[in-house]
């Protein structure tokens, strides 16, 4: 059986910041409030425009740079986002055709904020079962188009992004496990009621935008991210001192903290860029990777685990070396 490996990390963040003092002149809400509640400061906004295939394919392009590979290595593509740039053709065969890569199939991954964790686990599986060799797996979100602007309660917490990964086959692992889950039960918790493609009603034309009864997810995701970490080491025989590193899906620095305080890791061992780049959803996993790794503490052979948990609910987790 063979194993995958990262050999190449990218992020790319939109060049317009949207600071909470900002978001002040737009909804009655404050610097400290935001702050207190979810450790955000300011955010990145897609310009006019610039869709989630443009930021995917600038992610992609400094994950491609980093494991020194071309468009004619990529054997496989898979694009997690919630907010396609279009309803199809996919955003991954987007990014496919703005890097120049033809042939090798490409296809989108929903699973909102975790659906990096769940197109991470797919390659995985390609390549593990001899289906890819080279694979490029991308995080890419522009949830500020589905975002109220007169919602205090949720336009303060999302924003754009996108982050990349180069999956290779390799000797050793690499990526030593992966668990994915969902429960739909809880849909209304956290849903964009009024985008939907197959209802012939009139409720499709209305504007979608996010909902979110953030105090239940809040607590949900609390104790689920608690169970995974668990679970990840179990799986592994590890204990809590083995790992090196939590790269944790970006949402709110309290759910962060109580994830690490479980995991009995101090907050220095812990990716935390929730502050500047606010819920980039299935691009936060991949982002917050890609500034630890450039800025040199993310190291070859750390034991790094992975987490997210988001709309469905849908939650999960990746042990790797890296
Ligand atoms: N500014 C000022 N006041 C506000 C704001 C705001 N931006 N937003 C809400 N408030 C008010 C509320 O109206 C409420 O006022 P009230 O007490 O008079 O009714 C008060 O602040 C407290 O509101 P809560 O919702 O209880 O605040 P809470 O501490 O739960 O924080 C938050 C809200 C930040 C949304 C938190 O619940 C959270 O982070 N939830 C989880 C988000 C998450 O993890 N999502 C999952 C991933 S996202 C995805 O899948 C796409």
């Amino acid at each position: 059986m063979k194993f995958s490996r990262i050999t190449g990390t990218g992020g790319y963040l939109p060049k317009r910041i949207l600071t909470n003092h900002d978001l002040e002149e737009m909804v009655d809400t404050t610097d400290e409030w935001i702050q207190e509640r979810t450790g955000i400061k300011q955010r990145h906004i897609a310009a006019e425009g610039e869709t989630t295939a443009d930021l995917g394919a600038k992610a992609a392009r400094l994950a491609m740079q980093m494991a020194g590979k071309n468009a004619e290595d990529i054997d496989l593509i898979i694009v997690a986002t919630t907010t396609p740039a279009k309803i199809f053709p996919s955003t991954a065969c987007l990014v496919q055709q703005q890097l120049g890569i033809h042939g090798c199939p490409a296809f989108d991954v929903q699973a909102v904020c975790t659906g990096f964790v769940y197109a991470l686990a797919t390659a995985n599986s390609f390549i593990r079962s001899g289906m890819a060799k080279t694979a490029l797996v991308i995080g890419a979100e522009t949830l500020s188009r589905i975002v109220d602007w007169t919602d205090r309660t949720t336009c303060v917490l999302f924003a754009d992004g996108a982050g990349a990964v180069i999956l290779e086959e390799s000797d050793e692992p690499g990526i030593l496990s992966t668990h994915l889950h969902a429960d739909g039960r809880y849909e209304e918790l956290l849903h964009v009621p009024n985008a939907r493609p197959s209802d012939t009603s009139d409720a499709q034309k209305i504007e979608a935008h996010i909902c979110m009864k953030g105090n239940e997810v809040f607590k949900m995701a609390v104790n689920t991210l608690g169970r995974i970490a668990d679970e990840t080491l179990a799986a592994n025989n590890f204990a809590k001192e083995d790992i090196d590193w939590l790269v944790p899906h970006q949402a709110n620095t309290r759910i962060i903290t109580a994830t690490a305080r479980k995991l009995k890791l101090p907050m220095d061992k812990v990716v935390v860029t929730v502050d500047t780049h606010g819920n980039t959803s299935a691009a936060s996993v991949p982002l917050a990777l890609d500034t630890a790794v450039r800025d040199g503490r993310i190291k070859k052979d750390d034991s790094v685990i992975l987490e997210a948990f988001g709309g469905g609910f849908t939650w999960g987790s990746a042990l790797l070396k890296f």
